[in-house]
């Protein structure tokens, strides 16, 4: 199959960087599709450690090309340090990244507005966001007001910048923030479009050029199901579709082109940021989780918060994407556990859920139902067949399997390429 679509399963930072780099040296194109720069994607090659959040993960293959789809939200600056820092790690992403001219820009003040309405809200509706601008970047773009990447390489952005930034500048000064140097910005912006300028084109003939020709696309997706606008824990979500469904509408590519879908998951659970998260570890255990996975945000820094894997999330993963297969992440983080647990389904006010219910308020009362495990307590980082792996750890995978309705295809038992144990289920098409 020529193309895969590769989602995060859970809240996010499921290790899809270090999976899409695996998968990606079998591809020809990786494309982003939703998001912006919120997304931290971690690859490790060798002693190198690197950090992608708006540039698909898979550029770090020579062989591999690039595409920022219409459906991300791309912050020229952002973007263009990334760019210098590859640069100075020896990788040339000119000729090989390309940026649609239909995706939207994130300005100045959609950071700002991000950052004081996270401010100015109340304890209990904080969102935890990563402060990046994505939600007003992308309530710009449904209000029609936003400027596009076609918009910021044109030679009369000056004229379309302008009274967006008197318009919001009124705004900010509202909300009690300061308002911008128009003509600071307005240059900054100039600046960035001029160099951004050869990157940019439009990706959706040179996406359907290559499906003629049978190239292998690889839809790299950026947060998780649980943080989709429509599929996740709403309003503590993020502001695009992280599902499946999400890589055509930001890509331009048909749904009938798409080959399969792959879940990442880790073996246990982990979210950055406010709102409701059943399997949550307040304890020890979670703090331990914590350290053994070096659990803190490829974005922000923050602590990300712990828990067990829960097999009602990944079961509407499963459904809503229509995962064919899982990549397992993260095994090794486990090995010196004495117990372990999944959440099997969902206790509230004296019901059993076996779905994850819409209303945060009745989520955040579930009670998770536990299956307990005997922990392994030995090493699966040296594993390279699954046939190496303890019997226990064999006996974990295969209940997540039958919990969730999907094989496993990739484990991963360690951050670098090397670690990565390919299963049957992978077959022909990883
Ligand atoms: P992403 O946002 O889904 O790409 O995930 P992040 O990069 O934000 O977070 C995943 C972290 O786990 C990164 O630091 C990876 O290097 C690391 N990682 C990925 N797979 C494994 C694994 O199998 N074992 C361990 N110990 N670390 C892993
Ligand atoms: P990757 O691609 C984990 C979370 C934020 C916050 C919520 C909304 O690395 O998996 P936003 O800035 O998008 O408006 O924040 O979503 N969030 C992520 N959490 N991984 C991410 O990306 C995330 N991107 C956003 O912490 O709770
Ligand atoms: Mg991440």
């Amino acid at each position: 199959m020529s193309s895969t679509v590769l989602i995060g399963a859970q809240w996010g930072d499921e290790g899809k960087g270090k999976i899409i780099d695996v998968l990606s040296a079998r591809a020809d194109w990786v494309v982003r599709y939703q998001g912006g720069s919120n997304a931290g994607h971690t690859v490790e090659i060798g002693e190198q450690r690197f950090v992608l959040h708006l540039i698909p993960s898979g550029l770090l293959h020579p062989a591999c090309r690039g595409i920022i789809g219409n459906g991300v939200v791309v912050d020229p600056v952002a973007l263009l340090k990334e760019i210098d820092g590859l640069r100075e790690r020896g990788i040339e992403p000119a000729g090989r990244l390309f940026v649609s001219d239909r995706a939207h820009v994130v300005l100045p003040f959609h950071r700002l507005l991000d950052a004081r309405r996270e401010q100015n809200r109340a304890g209990g509706t904080l969102i935890g966001t990563t402060k990046r601008g994505i939600g007003p970047a992308y309530g710009d773009k449904a209000s029609r007001v936003g400027l596009r990447m076609a918009d910021l390489v044109a030679p009369d952005l000056a004229d379309l910048l302008r009274p967006r930034l008197a318009e919001q500048n009124r705004i900010l000064e509202a909300l009690g923030a300061p308002a911008m140097d128009t003509a600071a910005v307005v240059a900054e912006y100039q600046a960035a479009a001029a160099r951004l300028a050869p990157f940019v084109a439009d990706t959706i003939p040179m996406l359907h050029a290559a499906v003629a020709r049978g190239e292998r696309i690889l839809f790299e997706g950026a947060q998780g199901t649980m943080l989709d606008i429509d599929f996740g824990t709403y309003p503590f979500v993020t502001s695009s579709n992280a599902t499946a469904g999400g890589a055509c509408a930001g890509s331009g590519v048909p749904p009938h082109r798409i080959g399969q879908v792959v879940g990442v998951v880790k073996a246990y659970t982990t979210r950055v940021g406010e709102g409701p998260f059943p399997t949550e570890l307040k304890d020890e255990t979670g703090a331990r989780l914590r350290e053994e996975g070096r659990e803190f945000g490829a974005t922000t820094g923050r602590p990300r918060r712990c828990g067990w894997f829960d097999a009602v999330v990944a079961r509407h993963a499963v459904m809503i994407n229509g995962i064919d297969w899982w990549a397992v992440t993260k095994l090794d983080v486990l090995d010196a556990l004495e117990t372990l647990r999944i959440c099997t389904a969902y206790e509230c006010d004296g019901r059993r859920l076996e779905h994850v219910p819409a209303d945060v308020r009745v989520l955040e009362r579930c009670r998770p139902v536990y299956e307990d495990f005997r922990g392994w307590r030995s090493s699966t980082r040296e594993a390279t067949r699954f046939e190496d792996l303890p019997e226990r750890a064999r006996a974990y995978l295969a209940r997540l399997e039958e919990l969730t309705g999907a094989p496993v295809g990739i484990l991963s038992v360690g951050p670098r390429r090397e670690s990565t144990l390919w299963l049957k289920a992978a077959g022909e098409g990883a």
